[in-house]
């Protein structure tokens, strides 16, 4: 009986079950509600092997659930008409803050190699997938250009950067998302940080700058956000 998408995510989410109440039920919430990991999932965003590094991997969850995809596929639990989850893909993550480094490597264990570091100064290894998701607004746009740059210079010709970011140029779906984040800073005590968002053309433009080509894919289904993942590709 192929395991359906919600089958998967509890799954993933069990080994934050001793990670405290708050980690338990954020993972929970982003699992169920962030449409960003069913869509890295059901449309094969990923490759099947190589080095994915997730930059800013917060609590480690979309390292959670692709270990927890490749599990039910191997069992025979998959939805035949969804691709084929990676397989042999090594997942590394970078995160700035202590605490959530130390939660996802409870949840992870040695499946994943989780590191405690900036992203702008971390030297990131050769890999064949970045992901940046819901980070660069936090960045300076000198620090943004710079990050892009770096990434496209470690992953391997026709490698993929996948990225979250706020569309600016969306209007009140913007203003929810930004002011949703800032509340989100607040409340861990981060206080009203500047934020650095910018339109869809402009970061479309500045990955192409960066060397990559670019195709954009809305990603705030179900949500009252402005959010585009890009699906950027070395050439
Ligand atoms: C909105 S959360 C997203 C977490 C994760 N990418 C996800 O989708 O669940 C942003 C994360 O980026 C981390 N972060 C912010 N600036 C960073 C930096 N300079 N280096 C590494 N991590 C950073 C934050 O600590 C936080 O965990």
């Amino acid at each position: 009986m192929p395991a359906n998408f919600n089958s998967i995510i509890d799954a993933a989410l069990l080994p934050y079950a001793k990670a405290g109440r708050y980690t338990y039920h954020f993972v929970r919430g982003k699992l169920r509600h962030d449409p960003v990991y069913r869509a890295i999932l059901k449309n094969g965003l990923l490759p099947n092997e190589g080095r994915l590094i997730d930059l800013g991997c917060g609590l480690g969850i979309l390292s959670a659930l692709l270990i927890e995809a490749r599990k039910q596929y191997q069992a025979g639990n998959w939805d035949p008409e969804w691709p084929t989850p990676p397989q042999n893909l090594e997942l590394l993550g970078v995160e700035l803050l202590e605490w959530k480094v130390a939660a996802a490597k409870q949840a992870l264990g040695d499946r994943a190699s989780i590191c405690q570091g900036d992203l702008r100064t971390f030297e990131l290894p050769d890999c064949s997938v970045a992901i940046l998701l819901d980070i660069l607004m936090y960045l300076h746009a000198a620090d943004q250009r710079q990050v892009l740059h770096k990434i496209a210079c470690s992953l391997q010709p026709g490698g993929i950067l996948l990225m979250r970011e706020g569309n600016a140029a969306g209007g009140l779906r913007h203003y929810i998302t930004s002011l949703a984040e800032h509340i989100c800073c607040l409340w861990r005590g981060q206080g009203w940080n500047a934020l650095h968002y910018r339109s869809m053309a402009e970061w479309v433009a500045l990955l192409e700058e960066s060397g990559f080509s670019v195709e954009a894919l809305p990603m705030s289904q179900g949500t009252p956000f402005s959010n585009v993942l890009y699906r950027a590709t070395r050439a």
